[in-house]
């Protein structure tokens, strides 16, 4: 089955296109959020200018044409809502003009799933992290598949907290790849520390290294920050590995891409005999093959919804979506 799938869930306009679980395109176009972070009503105005363009690039890329998409998927939450309208209308206009299925997909959901398709995982511990959420996960099977939050943030995700000081630290681009760049050589400080169990806070930590900025030098404190974020995240997650005796341990969202803590993790896992899954760079930030990959199992699985019911869910946990092929 040949599906495109749509992501507009925040900065990103991705579009997706994936046959037989083979991913055929993944084209983006992404907002760049300056020094004011990100306002709704612009960003939507971004993918509503952007749209058709990812979308033409997305199928030449895969050397399709517009008529040969059988089935349709986009990010219905969680997310900013000006933003998933902008992906939802767009799928909405396909799924009508081609008379196609189309299926509304949890943008965690993605994030999990397109690592584990991959990587070839079969049943992982996932440690999603990305702007809006930081949490620990497992399929639950049963009559309602879906994932288990065994333990996530209590206050921001750590996406977001590491751009918040990159704001604040004045570095451009004001991502947390810049926090990534500038910890290279920097030296270790104490800073607060917080983790309850599987779950673990960022709000202490961000103001203590905000009120850091000018007294400490620069990249001590992205490199305590750093240090500190991602020790909290292994030691949550290496207690979810041993409590549920998994094998298999995967990392997913947009912070996943950050090497330091790609190699924590992966040393956790090592010394526990498990299977690390990481995927390439694309793959982890927002995109649409993530989207397009689900939407076909779930196409496949029997899950595509009417037209007039495909709406958008601001607040869409992950325990919510039931998954397909469980
Ligand atoms: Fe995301």
């Amino acid at each position: 089955m040949l599906v495109v799938g749509i992501e507009s869930s925040a900065h990103t306009f991705g579009v997706g296109v994936a046959r037989n679980g083979k991913i055929l395109a993944n084209e983006k176009s992404m907002y760049r959020i300056g020094t004011t972070g990100m306002i709704p009503a612009k960003v939507a105005q971004f993918h509503s200018e952007n749209a058709g363009e990812v979308i033409e690039r997305a199928l030449a890329v895969a050397r399709i044409e517009f008529e040969d998409i059988e089935g349709i998927g986009y990010t219905m939450g969680p997310g900013i809502g000006h933003c998933l309208q902008v992906g939802a209308l767009s799928a909405k206009t396909i799924a009508k003009m081609l008379h196609i299925p189309i299926v509304p997909v949890n943008h965690a959901v993605g994030h999990v799933e397109i690592v584990r398709h991959i990587s070839r995982l079969k049943d992982p511990l996932a440690l999603y992290v990305s702007g809006g959420n930081s949490q620990i996960l497992k399929k639950a099977p049963g009559a309602y598949p879906h994932y288990k939050v065994l333990g996530e943030t209590f206050d921001i995700g750590i996406g977001n907290m590491l751009d918040s000081f990159a704001r604040e630290m004045k570095l451009d681009p004001a991502w947390g790849s810049s926090v990534e760049k500038k910890a290279v050589g920097g030296r270790y400080m104490r800073m607060p520390y917080t983790v309850k169990g599987m779950d673990f806070s960022f709000t202490g930590l961000l103001t203590h290294s905000i009120k850091q900025i000018g007294k400490e030098n620069g990249r001590d404190i992205c490199f305590s920050l750093q240090e500190t974020a991602f020790s909290m995240l292994c030691e949550a997650t290496e207690r979810a590995l041993l409590l549920t005796n998994s094998s298999e341990l995967e990392v997913c969202g947009g912070v996943a891409q950050n090497s330091r803590l790609r190699e924590m993790l992966a040393s956790i896992a090592k010394e526990h005999c498990a299977r690390f899954g990481f995927v390439e760079k694309q793959y982890d930030a927002d995109n649409g093959a993530m989207i397009a990959v689900v939407a076909e199992k779930m196409l496949k699985d029997g899950m595509a919804v009417k037209i007039g019911d495909c709406g958008i869910l601001q607040r869409y946990r992950i325990d919510k979506a039931r998954l397909a092929g469980a």
